[in-house]
């Protein structure tokens, strides 16, 4: 891999990369299509992180589907494929990795229900950046507070990494497309989509009515009861800022509405950027 990106480096090409965990679906084609626009030549990982991973966490029903893949990939412009293994990634015992943590950002939402998963995501990211050496980099908004906690850390350690987010991209009935959909049934990938439409209601009534601390608690309440009734088991559903994704607080312009709730075997993720 080393040798392909230096030898695009000596033809002077810049370097994109799309690091992933596989199974990829239009969502991840379509940042592969944007690296492809940042950059002349896009590499593209697929390697299922196990740090990321809680123990009773899906890391062994993860889907896998690296022929498709690799098709796919060939078909949307991807230069190389980086499939690295274990002992690429975590030579020597994995007890006694360095670790990357982003206090604060990665401890709260998602990193409370899922205390490992951002050291996870942020020692592997910093190892894949070290091995690629890209000049841009191009992650999905679904994972909204991933990239937040990625921009932050490329901030922290100074990573020459131009850090690229990209819009959701979502299925006919607006469920944002993701690897773990294929746990769901016929029914609730219907059902799914109720999430981001939950979100979007939020979001017209702090259009509406203006952001004052008693409606965001009135709509965050509102929100879990209505998902819940709807087979839902929520997680979390909180207005933040999107600058650095603490609580949203009265006078905030540039919010985002962050959410996770398991729905059958799937824990599903979603968001939504709002403008005051
Ligand atoms: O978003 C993902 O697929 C993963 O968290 C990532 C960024 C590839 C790290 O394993």
């Amino acid at each position: 891999m080393r040798a392909a990106v230096n030898a695009a480096r000596k033809e002077r090409k810049s370097v994109g990369f799309v690091p992933t965990m596989g199974n990829l679906h239009s969502g991840h084609l379509e940042l592969v299509k944007i690296a492809r626009r940042h950059a002349d030549f896009v590499v593209v990982s697929i390697y299922v992180n196990p740090t990321q991973f809680g123990a009773n966490e899906d890391l062994d029903a993860y889907p896998s589907t690296p022929e498709e893949d690799a098709r796919a990939l060939a078909e949307y412009g991807a230069d190389l494929l980086f499939l690295p293994g274990d002992e690429v990634m975590y030579p020597g015992k994995i007890e006694d990795q360095t670790v990357v943590t982003v206090p604060g950002m990665g401890e709260r939402y998602c990193g409370q229900d899922r205390p490992v998963h951002f050291n996870g995501v942020t020692t592997v990211v910093s190892r894949l950046f070290n091995m690629v050496q890209p000049d841009v980099a191009v992650f999905g908004k679904k994972d909204y507070q991933q990239l937040a906690i990625i921009r932050k850390m490329v901030g922290d350690l100074a990573y020459p990494v131009e850090v690229v987010g990209v819009d959701t991209v979502r299925d006919e009935n607006g469920l944002a497309l993701s690897s773990r959909n294929g746990y769901l049934t016929k029914a609730q990938l219907k059902t799914g989509a109720l999430l981001q439409q939950t979100l979007q209601s939020m979001a017209s009534q702090l259009v509406e009515n203006g952001l004052t601390k008693a409606l965001i608690a009135q709509l965050e309440k509102e929100s879990a009861i209505e998902l819940e009734n709807a087979g839902f088991e929520p997680h979390y559903i909180t207005v933040c800022r999107q600058v650095d994704l603490l609580p949203a607080q009265e006078g905030d312009k540039k919010l985002v509405i962050l959410a996770a709730a398991v729905l059958g075997k799937a824990r599903l993720i979603d968001n939504l950027e709002v403008g005051l």
